[in-house]
């Protein structure tokens, strides 16, 4: 049935594509460059992406491959302008979460992973949500259950276990662990054989990948029990841990999680994974009230994990480099929602975001498919209010940054 309303409502002609840039965004708001400046350079050197002229003519309109491309060849001042990324460290993962629903959650990811591509780095999504308000957002409407965080679980059940009956014949003591069965049932499906990209896609932004969900990856919820009973002794929360482990440690630079509001086998993966959490909420008192719940909740659900697993090689208990809120929807006219913000400042200091996202028409108006700030193109609204709504997540996202940049250093080397 699902299928079928796929089939019936997807047409070609609605796949997602990415606009190009003007001039005036690229050198102002994407290379922050001055607009002459940048015009001389791209004159001087007719090597450098020459770009389209659209419409009215006046203006170069750029792909993001080209801005690219001179990030890469275009030095200004002897300053490159290649992001920041500390040497000898892996991709910095950061989880957006909150066990409270519309807190802004697919929102805030969306928005800065193509704040982050825009800013030169690439970009991994795992959308850890079968709503997956994500996966759709980012084009991505057609998915099969194997290939979401469900697959990635099921094929690290297969392949645990299987190393842990290794294991266990090859140790030499009677102490052996138990061998643990896989029925045929789960083996047969074949999950285990896949190899790590066959679970990552690629988007209408050619530096963003994603590892999509759909409707039919919320049977994890119900697989998983099942799952942890053939072998008791299967770390299940780091199953995600360990596939983002094996990627190359220089394929991304920053993997962003969007996080479904619920606690469970899928969250637990995301949260284990994350070196930094970036918690979501609204403005309302109820929502902060959710908010501190979540809090409480998350840390009694990690004691378990160090409770119930020997540490061996997972890094428990778990720790974060960092843990930040965000307000969303914030009205800086509202007196409630000033009152909220200190007092979320007030219970949780510095660790709360010093840029709320504040409530925007502009991430509202879009239509099939849910577009960022980013995505649309500064002629189909009002200058006034894009520009306003590209500011609020371009702060927003710019502290996000220099947070990782600071937590980044932390994370150990590479061996
Ligand atoms: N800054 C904003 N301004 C206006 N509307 C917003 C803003 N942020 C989020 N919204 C709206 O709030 C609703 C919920 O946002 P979103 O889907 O991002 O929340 P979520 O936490 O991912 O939800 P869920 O828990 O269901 O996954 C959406 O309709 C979205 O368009
Ligand atoms: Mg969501």
């Amino acid at each position: 049935m699902q299928s079928w309303i796929r089939r019936q409502t997807y047409s070609p002609e609605l796949e997602k594509t990415l606009r190009r840039f003007s001039s005036w965004e690229v050198s102002e708001l994407i290379l922050k460059v001055n607009q002459s400046t940048f015009r001389g350079r791209l004159a001087a050197d007719p090597s450098l992406p020459a770009g389209e002229v659209e419409g009215d003519g006046r203006q170069r309109w750029y792909t993001l491959d080209e801005i690219n491309e001179m990030r890469r060849r275009v030095k200004i001042n002897r300053r490159s302008l290649l992001p920041a990324r500390p040497a000898g460290k892996r991709a910095f993962r950061a989880a957006i979460a909150n066990f409270k629903g519309g807190a802004g959650k697919s929102t805030v990811a969306l928005h800065f992973a193509h704040a982050a591509a825009l800013d030169g780095y690439r970009v991994l999504v795992v959308d850890f949500d079968p709503q997956a308000t994500l996966s759709h957002s980012m084009g991505l409407s057609d998915v099969a259950e194997d290939y979401t965080v469900w697959g990635i679980m099921a094929r690290d059940l297969v392949r645990e276990t299987d190393r842990m009956n290794e294991a266990s014949v090859a140790a030499e003591s009677g102490a052996a662990l138990p061998r643990r069965h896989i029925p045929s049932s789960i083996r047969d499906m074949g999950l285990g054989d896949l190899r790590l990209p066959d679970f990552i896609k690629s988007t209408a932004w050619s530096s963003i990948d994603i590892v999509p969900s759909c409707a039919n990856a919320a049977f994890v919820e119900f697989a998983s029990a099942q799952y942890r009973h053939l072998n008791p002794d299967w770390s299940f929360f780091a199953a995600v841990s360990r596939f983002l482990d094996g990627l190359a440690p220089d394929a991304y630079d920053l993997v962003i999680f969007d996080c479904p509001p619920a606690i469970g086998y899928q969250s637990m993966n995301a949260v284990f994974a994350a070196d930094m959490l970036y918690i979501p909420s609204g403005p309302g008192y109820w929502e902060y009230d959710s908010t501190t719940s979540f809090i409480g909740q998350l840390a009694e659900a990690l004691e378990d994990l160090s409770m119930g697993f020997p540490a061996g090689n997972l890094s428990l208990p778990k720790v974060f480099q960092e843990v930040r809120f965000l307000m969303t929807r914030y009205e800086p006219g509202n007196d409630l929602h000033r009152a909220m913000f200190d007092a979320f400042r007030k219970v949780f200091e510095g660790h709360v975001a010093s840029h709320p996202i504040e409530m925007t028409r502009a991430v509202e108006q879009s239509g099939r498919f849910l577009s960022s700030v980013y995505e649309i193109d500064y002629r189909d609204m009002t200058r006034e209010t894009w520009r306003r709504a590209r500011a609020t997540f371009d702060k927003a996202y710019e502290e996000f940054r220099d947070t990782i940049l600071e937590a980044w250093d932390r994370l150990e080397d590479e061996a």
